[in-house]
């Protein structure tokens, strides 16, 4: 397999998890190189359904090396149970590695992003998952934060707390009134920390990387969230806060780009969306609750009925752009087998002036004076959850598809029809 990129190009929940374990059974080394324990990634392998939030999805496959990477942030307590749980099931764990660069979540952390969300007014409000992914970002940014390699260094980490914690504390208290941490308390912490994350650190990963390079080994990068969840090209500031778009896969992993020789965008066959934001082509009326039953749309990590809505090209296309795809997987195809009409978002109007947008506007402010412009498609009205093959598909099917590739600019190299491993055609 040539190294590849797996990319969410919508908002989230594409089933990149689904396409990355496909992959990774033709990868040697697969890299989850951003976002934290905000990502909820399902793969249904062997009849079981497993749900990882910093493991990358390559995981269930043996004799693979798995990296959470530089880019990440990890929260140890909820790494902890997602490891105790895969070990419950006997999955093999030795080829999990840790970068010492990876950012840690610190309870502060946790409690900032909980205040910000619950005291958080009308469009104040971003809807987050409330894991700490804000603020330990903004801590990485500010150089404040602590790294992963910082817990296996108690003088460095004792001396780190000594700037860095009065300034925390002020913080907590003064700006969000919220309680403050002794030092011996984050040490303590650190050091629970340190031996969760012990087994799996990767101190090595130079001379793993080197290589890897060297021997041509076939490297996956695990994107999270989607490309309009992106901070620098999402609908800030209704977004994470790290870079889920394919240049993300660079800075977050230790590869440069010119190792990187596929860029798949992940896209369903409609649209989802948790949290607030902008969202074109949302349905608020049965047409998206059908959608949000057949296609059992609520949250991995937070349980929350996702918002559902039409295929929109105009993102789809952006995404295209910003991230450099070379194909689109798309999936979920099956939950449109009984619809009779399927609308596609192919530019939006604005309802004040006319206005015909065929790009995205960026600025997130005058999306409230837009509206889709809609092409309609006709349903195929055929259950396609066990076909296997691209001309197996009912016509209206392949229309659609075809339609979308026109739209996009960029071929469908996959398509989806079920959770199942099995229920994927390769095109
Ligand atoms: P991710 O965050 O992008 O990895 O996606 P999630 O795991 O959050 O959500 C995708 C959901 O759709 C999971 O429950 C998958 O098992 C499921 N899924 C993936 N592909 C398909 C498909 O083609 N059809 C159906 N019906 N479900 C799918
Ligand atoms: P996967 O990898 C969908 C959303 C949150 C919120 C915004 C900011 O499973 O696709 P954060 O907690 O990151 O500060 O929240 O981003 N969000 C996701 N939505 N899928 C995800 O991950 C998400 N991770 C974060 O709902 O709107
Ligand atoms: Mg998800």
């Amino acid at each position: 397999m040539e190294n590849t990129v797996v990319i969410g190009a919508q908002w989230g929940d594409e089933g990149k998890a689904k396409i990355t374990d496909l992959l990774a059974e033709n990868a040697d080394i697969i890299i989850r190189y951003q976002g934290g324990c905000n990502a909820g990634h399902t793969v249904v392998a062997n009849g079981k359904t497993f749900k990882f939030h910093l493991i990358p999805s390559g995981i269930l496959y043996k004799n693979k090396l798995c990296f959470i990477g530089a880019g990440t942030v990890i929260y140890p307590e909820v790494l902890e149970k997602e490891i105790e749980d895969l070990k419950k099931d006997n999955i093999d764990l030795s080829g999990l590695k840790i970068s010492p660069l990876a950012s840690v979540t610190m309870p502060y952390h946790i409690d900032i992003d909980g205040y910000s969300e619950e005291s958080a007014k009308g469009s104040a409000k971003i809807g987050t998952t409330k894991k700490g992914i804000g603020p330990t970002y903004t801590d990485k940014i500010s150089r404040h934060g602590i790294k992963v390699q910082d817990l296996f260094d108690i003088d460095g980490l004792s001396k780190k707390l000594d700037i860095i914690l009065p300034l925390k504390n002020k913080e907590l208290a003064q700006v969000y009134g919220l309680k403050t941490y002794n030092k011996e308390d984050i040490m303590d912490y650190c050091s629970k920390y340190a031996e969760i994350i012990k087994p799996y650190l990767c101190n090595d990963w130079q001379k793993i990387f080197h290589d890897a390079l060297a021997c041509n080994k076939s490297i996956l990068f695990e994107g999270a969230q989607g490309v309009m969840l992106d901070v620098d090209w999402g609908t800030y500031p209704y977004v994470t806060s790290s870079n889920p778009v394919a240049g993300g896969a660079c800075t977050g992993s230790g590869f440069g780009p010119s190792v990187i020789k596929e860029i798949i965008g992940v896209s369903k066959a409609y649209i989802t969306r948790v949290g607030e934001g902008p969202f074109a082509t949302e349905l608020t009326d049965e047409v998206g609750e059908k959608i949000r039953n057949i296609g059992h749309e609520f949250g991995t990590t937070t349980g929350r009925p996702r918002r559902t809505g039409w295929f929109d090209a105009v993102v789809a296309k952006y995404g295209v752009l910003v991230s450099g795809l070379t194909s689109m997987a798309v999936t979920k195809l099956d939950v449109f087998d009984t619809f009779d009409e399927i609308k596609v978002c192919v530019a939006y109007k604005d309802k004040r002036t006319g206005e015909i947008f065929d790009y995205y506007p960026t600025n997130v402010n005058i999306h409230e004076f837009l509206e889709p412009v809609y092409e309609s498609h006709q349903g195929w009205k055929t259950d396609i959850t066990g076909m296997k093959s691209y001309e197996e598909l009912p016509v209206n099917a392949k229309k659609y598809l075809k339609r979308l590739e026109e739209l996009m600019g960029v071929k469908i190299s996959i398509i989806s029809v079920g959770p199942g491993r099995d229920q994927t055609i390769f095109v």
